[in-house]
């Protein structure tokens, strides 16, 4: 996680992106940026942005940026009034369940997730029913109705230790099938899954993984939890957003391909000139629907601000703490 400060002026700022956007597109930018921070000012709000968040949003207008976990813990510690969630909508409920009483904005409500979308709270139930006394894991890519039936969330960067910390022999873990089939290869608890995947890492094979190693013989390949376990097996790493980043900025590889979404690469190839990042990697549409005019009009309307009925809220927001806690 990085502490993004908010009054930068916009000459400084383009250094921290000019490898990846030319000068002509980055002129395009400046009036959103320039407004956006200005607007953060005024309405005393913070943006919270994912790491698969465009460099001009990354860069330029998040206060603080990160994998999904540390999202979630930046979440609970905001002071300000308002927070704008540059990430999609499930990023956006946590964000809420941390503080119930800020008001959070998601730019794009249409910004979701596949795997978000692949359960929902009766399957949740009819799964406990079906497995009595077996403790229930969602990974945090679910809705806050689905975390409120759940015994604790996890994230990519600290699922096995969520699983192995409720000392239980058996484990069902929701909803991404290759986290878990991920999960399960290192740890002795038996690990129940559900069908779901992540649109975008579900595509990655590591048919891909062995040809490009073939044309690249010294590159370091990263792959994301959320990919099948055979390009994980295939890859040199695996590990959140924010792991991935931490792996690169220790070792420097010369070459590094990152099997995740593209922005990602991007972000960090701006701390990392002398690394050359590889493609393939692959488009989140979801998290693409945030961009600096969206996040301009969200400041300017206050629009759309998440509602969690309180009920619910309640409940889901006890499996977001007891995994931070930990
Ligand atoms: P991270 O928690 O690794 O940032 O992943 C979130 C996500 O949506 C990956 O697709
Ligand atoms: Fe969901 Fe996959 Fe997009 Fe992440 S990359 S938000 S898991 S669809």
């Amino acid at each position: 996680m990085n502490a993004r400060a908010q009054d930068f002026d916009l000459e400084a700022l383009y250094p921290r992106v000019s490898r990846v956007i030319p000068p002509i597109e980055w002129l395009t930018y400046m009036p959103d940026i320039e407004a956006i921070l200005r607007l953060k000012r005024e309405r005393d709000a913070v943006v919270l942005a994912h790491n698969y968040m465009t460099p001009e949003i990354y860069h330029c207008v998040a206060d603080v940026v990160g994998d999904s976990l540390a999202l979630a813990k930046a979440a609970a510690k905001i002071e300000a009034r308002v927070v704008v969630m540059a990430g999609v909508h499930f990023m956006a409920e946590t964000a809420k369940l941390m503080n119930p009483d800020k008001v959070v904005l998601i730019p794009d409500t249409r910004a979701g997730c596949s795997l978000a979308t692949s359960i929902v709270a009766e399957d949740v139930r009819s799964l406990r029913r079906r497995h009595p006394g077996v403790p229930i894991v969602a990974y945090v890519n679910t809705t806050a109705a689905v975390k409120a039936e759940v015994d604790i969330c996890c994230t990519s960067a600290n699922a096995r230790d969520v699983v192995e910390s409720l000392g239980a022999p058996r484990v069902i873990m929701l909803p991404d099938r290759f986290l878990a089939a991920n999960v399960a290869k290192t740890t002795a608890v038996e690990i129940i899954s559900w069908d779901g995947a992540c649109e975008v890492h579900e595509g990655f094979r590591a048919g891909d993984v062995r040809e490009l190693r073939s044309v690249y013989p010294d590159a370091v390949v990263l792959a994301h939890p959320e990919c099948p376990p055979e390009v994980v097996a295939a890859a040199d790493f695996s590990g959140s957003t924010a792991q991935m980043s931490a792996f690169v900025a220790e070792r420097r590889p010369r070459r590094a391909l990152l099997l995740t979404e593209c922005s990602m690469g991007d972000n960090i190839a701006g701390e990392h000139p002398e690394v050359e990042f590889l493609r393939p990697c692959g488009l989140c549409p979801h998290m693409k629907r945030i961009t600096l005019p969206a996040i301009r009009r969200a400041l300017e309307t206050m629009t759309t601000a998440i509602e969690i009925d309180p009920a619910v809220a309640t409940r889901a927001r006890r499996a977001v703490e007891r995994m931070t806690a930990l």
